[in-house]
């Protein structure tokens, strides 16, 4: 089977600091993957990397069996992979609906075919619809988007990423700065949001990682350390000398 994403081989240092040192790692479609690792492990880069917001010294992204390695983020954006933008990327005086239409348009791109047919706009009414109900924000169309709560405003912006159909999601610390209450909020969100796509995600609440990931990634000193389903990473003697040690309550 295709995998969603493939690392082959990804090195990256900045100046004479090596980050990440081959990195390898095959992700199944339609899965929840989560990565995991200590502060500075590399996590992000290694997202900036995959989406071609930095270069890479040496190796290949795969995505979907296409070779996307040294495309621009925009033409890997274009392939259905998406992330999440910052809370910025919200236009905050206008409503959720005007904010979602403006994302399916701009995902669609100017261009495409898609406007070229006479039901361009009626699909894309639709699939903001959609989206308004997976976000649980139905009720909320017409509410400005700086008047959200946080974790609103968190579940718009990923909702801005998929609008228009990416089928694979990276999602950075998507539950960073948030309660106890939000988070399990966001747990469920990103269950129903990631249902028939791919999703890869960075998360440091261990009980998130462990309640929503099918496979998990730890990277740790420049490389993989461990990769698996829950189950064979928290057995993992490695995973727990290098990561896990402090956090070991959480996965006994
Ligand atoms: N653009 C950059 N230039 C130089 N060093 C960077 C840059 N981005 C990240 N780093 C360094 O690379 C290391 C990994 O950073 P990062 O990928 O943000 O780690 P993580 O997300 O796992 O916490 C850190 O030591 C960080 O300071
Ligand atoms: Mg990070």
């Amino acid at each position: 089977m295709t995998s969603a994403l493939s690392l082959r081989g990804l090195y990256k240092s900045f100046g004479p600091t090596s980050i990440l040192r081959d990195i390898s790692l095959d992700i199944a479609a339609g899965t929840r993957h989560t990565i995991i690792g200590p502060n500075g492990a590399g996590k992000s880069t290694l997202f900036h990397l995959i989406t071609g917001r930095l270069r890479l010294d040496r190796g290949e992204v795969w995505l979907a069996g296409e070779n996307i390695t040294g495309l621009s983020p925009h033409a890997i954006f274009r392939r259905g992979l998406a992330r999440s933008f910052q809370v910025t990327s919200l236009f905050p005086r206008l409503s959720v609906f005007e904010n979602l239409r403006i994302a399916g348009m701009r995902n669609a791109g100017c261009g495409h075919a898609f406007w070229r047919r006479l039901d361009g706009f009626a699909e894309l009414a639709e699939q903001v619809e959609e989206m308004l109900t997976l976000l649980e924000l139905g009720p909320r169309r017409d509410v400005a988007a700086d008047a959200l709560a946080y974790a609103e405003q968190r579940a718009l912006e990923i909702g801005l990423a998929l609008v228009g159909g990416a089928h694979t999601i990276l999602l950075d610390e998507p539950t960073a700065g948030m309660s106890r209450a939000e988070t399990e909020r966001t747990v469920t969100l990103l269950r129903r949001l990631s249902a028939g796509r791919t999703l890869v995600m960075i998360e440091h609440d261990l009980s998130v990682v462990f309640d929503l990931a099918d496979t998990i990634t730890v990277l740790a000193d420049g490389g993989v350390i461990a990769s698996g389903p829950p189950a064979s990473v928290r057995g993992d003697a490695r995973v727990r000398a290098a990561y896990l040690g402090a956090a070991a309550e959480v996965l006994t």
